[in-house]
């Protein structure tokens, strides 16, 4: 157990779930995904899954994630909303900063959230934090998810799986829909085309429209391994019928799959796909430009930095 004034802390077990779920069904309506990837965030050894406590009482939780070498990823903060104590969100961020001051080979410090968290946005950017990108999430209704499952899972015979890198690659360099990142169920990963080659494209999860030897669209869908929620990390098209064709056939796949609903967090280049997916009724929550992204600038970290 680490402490900092009434905080205790300590990296979750297993025998934990129970109530870290417990906490977690106290938020958004019951509605979150920790106890869905709690197994999975429990065993990651090169991050950590931390516990805070006032007393015996567990009073938040938060996972510190490697998005890839020396890239730290800050998610799933919590805290119990019946405990009337403040400050749990703050220590158990200062706690990962703390420690991430004294890594050696760090590129960045990032976590999401959405424009209307304002105690996440407020917290965070009191602690140094700065925003460095916005994107879209666009989100598939629920009925029409449930519409899709009395259709056969199959579509049209034009969409086949694309396993040509160079084929995929030239589609999304000439999409214009990534920048610095792709985005998928909450977590933005740094852009290249490395990572998409080796996360989307060998495991088969990119899908393409092809219409006399020319890909017309081409979407990336998958179930987040974690989260168990449906992501489109990609998806463009160069008109608007060979857009509806193709996400027709991402939402059979989706929904036959098994997911509720699905979601696309889209940048600021994927403008045009970003038109083809409200037409095809996919829907924001509340604005457009919802999904924020957050880095700590390196060079405030001897804020934390503690001599040993
Ligand atoms: C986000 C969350 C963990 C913050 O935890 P917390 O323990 O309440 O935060 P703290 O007490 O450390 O507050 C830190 C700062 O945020 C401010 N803050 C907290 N809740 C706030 C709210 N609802 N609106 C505006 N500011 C708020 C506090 O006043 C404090 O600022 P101050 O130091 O200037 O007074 C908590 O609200 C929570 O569990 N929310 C639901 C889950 C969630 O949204 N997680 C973040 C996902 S990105």
């Amino acid at each position: 157990m680490e402490s900092d004034g009434i905080f205790t802390f300590r990296r979750a077990r297993p025998d934990d779930k129970e109530q870290v779920s417990r906490l977690c069904a106290k938020i958004w309506e019951g509605d979150d995904y920790i106890p869905r990837c709690f197994d999975e965030w429990v065993a990651d050894q090169d991050g950590e899954l931390s516990l805070c406590f006032v007393g015996e009482d567990l009073a938040g939780i938060s996972k510190l994630s490697w998005m890839g070498p020396g890239d730290a990823w800050l998610e799933g903060l919590r805290k119990d909303p019946d405990l009337t104590v403040k400050g749990v969100g703050a220590a158990l961020s200062k706690r990962y900063l703390t420690r991430l001051a004294h890594k050696e080979s760090l590129r960045s410090i990032r976590f999401s959230t959405y424009f209307a968290n304002h105690a996440s946005i407020k917290l965070n950017e009191g602690m140094g934090f700065q925003r460095i990108a916005t994107a879209s999430f666009k989100e598939m209704d629920a009925d029409a998810m449930k519409q899709r499952l009395q259709e056969p899972p199959t579509g049209d015979p034009r969409i086949s799986m694309i396993r040509d890198a160079a084929t995929a690659l030239a589609f999304v360099q000439s999409s214009g829909w990534f920048g610095d990142f792709i985005h998928q169920a909450w977590r933005s990963y740094p852009w290249s085309e490395n990572f998409f080659i080796h996360r989307y494209l060998e495991p088969g999860h990119c899908l393409g429209l092809l219409d006399n030897g020319q890909l017309k669209a081409m979407a990336v869908s998958l179930i987040d391994p974690m989260k168990g929620e449906g992501s489109l990390p990609f998806f463009d098209a160069v008109d608007a019928a060979s857009a509806e064709a193709l996400l027709e056939t991402v939402e059979r796949r989706l929904a036959h799959a098994g997911v509720p609903t699905a979601a696309a967090i889209i940048p600021p280049g994927g403008t045009r796909a970003n038109g083809f997916l409200s037409a095809l009724g996919w829907h924001t929550w509340e604005q457009e430009e919802d999904y924020f992204v957050y880095e700590f600038p390196l060079e405030l970290l001897s804020r934390y930095r503690t001599v040993p």
